[in-house]
């Protein structure tokens, strides 16, 4: 009896440790305590200097955490057999990537192998929005681990197009178990940065075939943006995601679009479901509860799919992607010859099976 109990306690131990964990807040405390200090004071540094990137890494954050979860895939470089996901449409005019590196570097310094690129990411996007505020504006647990691919394939099929109606959207968010409510608070990520022509000048010429503009869009700003977008196939300039108040954080984006300037179709999808407009007249409101709202669904949006506990790897350096499947065919070996699941080992085992040369190729 007591030693089917002794049993099934070490599988139950072995098998939660296999199976990963949760995210939680200050997941380096015991780790690697100054993680959270060294990537803010780095990032608000490059932020002083540099005022796109707040705009640049919350984008960068929702397209990683829609493609295979945050997992940091985003950040991982094309090789000779695969193209990343950096190499998607959607992903051209992502930037920032040398912050995240200069970051890794010195938490390699501090602590090697500990803190992963997707827990970065995470915490640049809040530090980046925050800069403005001096304060942090919503709390990012941590704890993800990286994954090992990254296929732009799957960027494409998986990010959602500025064409997209609204039911197409909702689909898109559901597929990520996010909300309507959750895809009106996130669109407010449209409240910072700038939008090429080509994404929306579809909307300038010829909409419905007359020649006119989509009638969705305000006709005075129509009219300003084909002075700044000179052709369909315009794909350098840039305006505005909201127009007046693009360099600050704040819920003026859901103001514009009730006064129908909302940049991209998308955009303006929200305002044709019932549900999805009252969300946008309550944070066009309040600017509080904008700021509420948009911490409780970003937070849901970083839990996405998250790779935790003995699941994905530490990347040394964020666009390379560890050897994973080399590691996986030396615990099959070591799995096979032990009739154990490797995962259930301690660390020092591992760590001596891995430096003998058996079962390596
Ligand atoms: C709902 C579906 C969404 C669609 C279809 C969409 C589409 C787009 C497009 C086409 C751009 C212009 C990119 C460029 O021209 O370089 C853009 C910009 C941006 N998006 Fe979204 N987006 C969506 C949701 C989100 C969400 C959820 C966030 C973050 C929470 C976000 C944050 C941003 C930011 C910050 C920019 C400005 C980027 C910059 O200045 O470089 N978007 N979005």
């Amino acid at each position: 009896m007591r030693t089917s109990f002794l049993i099934s306690l070490v599988l139950f131990l072995a098998l939660s440790v296999c199976n990963g964990g949760q995210l939680k807040k200050q997941f380096y405390a015991d780790t690697c305590p100054l993680a959270e200090e060294i990537v803010t004071s780095i990032t608000w540094k490059r932020v002083a200097t540099n005022s796109s990137l707040p705009a640049k890494f919350l984008r960068m954050h929702f397209h990683d955490c829609f493609v295979r979860g945050c997992d940091a895939s985003i950040l991982l470089d094309s090789t000779t057999n695969n193209t990343a996901e950096k190499e998607a449409v959607p992903n051209l005019s992502l930037g920032g990537f040398d912050v995240i590196d200069e970051i890794k570097t010195q938490l390699e310094k501090t602590c090697p192998g500990v803190v992963s690129c997707a827990d970065i990411l995470a915490l640049v996007t809040r530090d980046s929005v925050s800069y403005q505020f001096k304060k942090s504006m919503w709390e990012v647990q941590t704890g993800r681990r990286d994954g090992a691919l990254s296929r732009a394939s799957e960027a494409s099929a998986n990010i959602p197009s500025p064409s997209f109606n609204f039911s197409s959207l909702k689909q898109s968010f559901a597929n990520k178990s996010l909300t309507v409510h959750d895809l009106v608070v996130l669109s407010g990520g449209h409240s910072i940065g700038v939008g090429h022509c080509n994404f929306f000048s579809n909307r300038l010429y010829n909409y419905t075939g007359k020649g006119d503009a989509d009638p969705s869009l305000n006709a005075t700003y129509a009219a300003f943006l084909s002075t700044e977008c000179r052709s369909l196939s315009d794909n350098t300039t840039t305006v505005e995601v909201d127009p007046g108040s693009s360099g600050s954080f704040d819920n003026h984006y859901f103001k514009i679009l009730k006064l129908h300037q909302g940049l991209f179709q998308s955009d303006a999808a929200l305002l044709t479901d019932k549900g999805a407009s009252n969300v946008v007249d309550e944070l066009q409101m309040n600017s509080d509860k904008f700021f509420t709202e948009f911490g409780r669904s970003i937070k849901r949006m970083g839990a996405i799919e998250v790779l935790t506990g003995s699941q994905g790897e530490i990347r040394k350096k964020c666009n390379v992607a560890v050897n994973v499947e080399k590691n996986r065919s030396l615990h099959r070996f070591w799995e096979k010859a032990f009739e154990v699941e490797w995962c259930s080992l301690d660390k020092v085992t591992k760590r001596i099976l891995r430096n003998s040369d058996y079962g390596k190729e």
